[in-house]
């Protein structure tokens, strides 16, 4: 079985076929999703898709590209969606100095915080970095006390730096961007990072894999991300299914 580590299946695209699909993935051999908050608005969606389904568990945090929006208050609101029995993590957070879609100051400031939340909730993050590889690193390792675990998502920087993030105690998580045929780094991180710290997402409705580019992506096609990361490290597929998912159960504490 397979675990999607990060979907977004709140996404409107899922509005015609949302039920169906999260019925169906039992059968298809998906173990269980993580479904990621961007806002305060799909946080809340996550929460009470995790409370309608079995099979779906929620993260609560607010993207980068929405720090400008979020005042003193979402804090005590994350914080109490984040007391609910199965919301696993704090996420997605982070830094994307690529879109800059908030002020870099604003964005600095609201991942701190939510850092902060996290370690007072106890729960693990899950980080968005995008062209802030070295600022996403110093602020978690300021925030490292110890206390702080989580996990890299759609991971995209260097080999090296991926096994920075690993000594300072985080996983790493890769996507459908391993699967692309010019995707170099990718796959070079997908050989070297341990198994034992290895997560496998797809990002839906984001970054569909091959063959479907150019589709809506769905957490069916994790097993192509799987599939891309056995083939490059010569291992069963089995393998890479079996230990992702048992490193995901470990980081989001799920039973
Ligand atoms: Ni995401």
């Amino acid at each position: 079985m397979l675990i999607d580590s990060h979907a977004h299946i709140d996404d409107e695209r899922f509005d015609k076929d949302r039920d169906k699909l999260i019925e169906s993935l039992k059968k298809d051999g998906i173990d269980l999703i993580i479904n990621v908050g961007a806002d305060l608005q799909s946080s809340i969606k996550s929460v009470s898709l995790s409370e309608d389904y079995e099979n779906i568990y929620a993260a609560v945090g607010v993207h980068p590209h929405s720090a400008k929006e979020m005042d003193d208050s979402t804090i005590e609101v994350l914080k109490s969606l984040a007391n609910r029995e199965k919301v696993v993590a704090i996420g997605e957070i982070g830094l994307d100095f690529y879109y800059d879609n908030s002020p870099r100051n604003i964005q600095r400031q609201r991942f701190v915080e939510q850092l902060n939340l996290a370690k007072k909730v106890d729960l693990p993050v899950i980080i968005h970095s995008r062209d802030a590889a070295g600022e996403t690193f110093d602020i978690l390792k300021e925030a490292q006390d110890g206390n702080l675990e989580g996990v890299l998502h759609c991971y995209s920087g260097s080999v090296e730096m991926a096994l920075e993030y690993i000594k300072l105690g985080f996983y790493i998580s890769l996507a459908g961007p391993v699967t692309f045929k010019n995707a170099r780094v990718p796959k070079e991180v997908a050989k070297a990072v341990p198994l034992d710290r290895l997560l496998i997402e797809t990002d839906s409705p984001y970054l569909t894999p091959e063959p479907y580019r150019g589709k809506r992506n769905e957490p069916l096609y994790v097993r192509h991300v799987a599939g891309t990361i056995a083939e490059l490290r010569g291992i069963p597929f089995e393998e890479v299914a079996n230990r992702t998912s048992e490193n995901t159960k470990k980081l989001f504490r799920i039973k």
